[in-house]
């Protein structure tokens, strides 16, 4: 293998969880340490600090090949293929069947939602954060997009809570938060809600009551709960709905729920927008926190995510991959990536378009 091939990663960011998407090779590139395909176990990852003989680095091995984009079916295939390894697809599948019950009721069974919300107690106590991350950036198909939207959002507030170091109960339940949050959308008008163009004002307007209509179809659960799916598009300027709620006022699980919300929504494709790159959106996040959201919990946020995002594959505005290798969080939108070997940093002309 020609040394150019070889993109060196520090060792901190294999992870217990992470999928390797490529053959990992050892400091002085002599040894397969991981092969491509493998998820990282606790036994792998001492297997490769060992063989590594304690250096902070190892080899990512991209062939120059794979540096074009690969087609989107075999994206897919690879999507899905993840999803079903980790049981993602599982909590996707009831997320559907309790979205269509709650439009069909007119109310969420709380009964019913034990099930799911159980899933997801279990899979927030061992997923990694990098894992977390992986699905969530996935690019989906946009017809899938609310369903996936409640599962996601359940999974960044659950790692908010992680990184937030509340116990797994505490955990669990703003994960719980994060799956009823959009409830109220099961009762908007498909015609609204799958539309292919920005919504007029009236349609916006209809589709600003959904965080109403997620407390009302709530009513058999805890008011706390309630009350915190209300308020997940309160701004902490008070310039949110529906009550126009400030600072404190809004419930804290509701803060967190607007930047899971935002974070989701912004890297999703949507029938109306092309998806932004995790970067692009964090340094959004950025802009709007203090005024829009709540600054402190934004900065959790900017501090945790960047770390896994290192190592990963990007797909750069050229149409070409790249592998992130450092973010300036004082430039957090453009990272410095490398590819073929190279270190490249981004910028407003090449820049990264989505995970890879
Ligand atoms: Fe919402």
């Amino acid at each position: 293998m020609k040394e150019v091939d070889l993109i060196p990663i520090p060792i901190d960011t294999l992870h217990i969880g992470t999928f390797v998407q490529d053959n990992i090779y050892a400091h002085d590139s002599s040894q397969l340490l991981i092969k491509a395909g493998t998820f990282i176990d606790d036994r792998i990852l001492e297997r490769v600090k060992h063989l590594n003989g304690g250096k902070p680095t190892v080899f990512l091995a991209g062939l120059p090949l794979k540096s074009l984009a690969m087609p989107q079916d075999e994206m897919e295939k690879r999507r899905k293929a993840l999803e079903k390894a980790t049981g993602y697809d599982k909590i996707a599948d009831e997320a559907v069947d309790y979205l269509s019950e709650t439009a069909k009721n007119k109310s969420v069974d709380p009964v019913k939602l034990k099930v799911i919300s159980h899933m997801l107690s279990n899979w927030m106590g061992t997923a990694s954060s990098a894992i977390v991350l992986t699905l969530v950036n996935a690019l989906a198909p946009v017809d899938e997009y609310l369903q996936r939207h409640c599962v996601n959002t359940a999974f960044l507030n659950g790692l908010m809570g992680k990184w937030m170091g509340l116990p797994l109960e505490a955990v669990s339940r703003l994960a719980l938060i994060g799956l009823l949050h959009d409830c109220g959308k099961a009762l908007m008008p498909h015609s609204i809600l799958n539309e292919h163009r920005r919504l007029t004002v009236v349609e916006y307007e209809v589709i600003k009551t959904h965080p109403l209509h997620s407390y009302e179809l709530l009513s058999d659960f805890p008011e706390d709960v309630r009350f915190a799916a209300r308020g997940h598009h309160e701004k902490m300027n008070g310039t949110g709905y529906p009550d126009g709620l400030a600072n404190d006022a809004i419930p804290i699980e509701s803060r967190i729920t607007a930047i899971s919300d935002i974070y989701d929504a912004l890297v999703a494709q949507r029938a109306y927008k092309e998806p932004r790159s995790p970067f692009n959106v964090l340094a959004l996040l950025k802009r709007i926190a203090g005024r829009e959201l709540d600054e402190r919990l934004v900065n959790l946020f900017l501090t945790n995510i960047p770390k896994e995002l290192i190592g990963k594959q990007v797909v750069l505005s050229n149409g070409t991959v790249a592998y992130v290798r450092e973010i300036d969080y004082d430039d957090i939108e453009y990272p410095i990536v490398n590819q073929f070997g190279e270190r490249l940093k981004t910028n407003e002309t090449l820049y990264c378009t989505s995970m890879y």
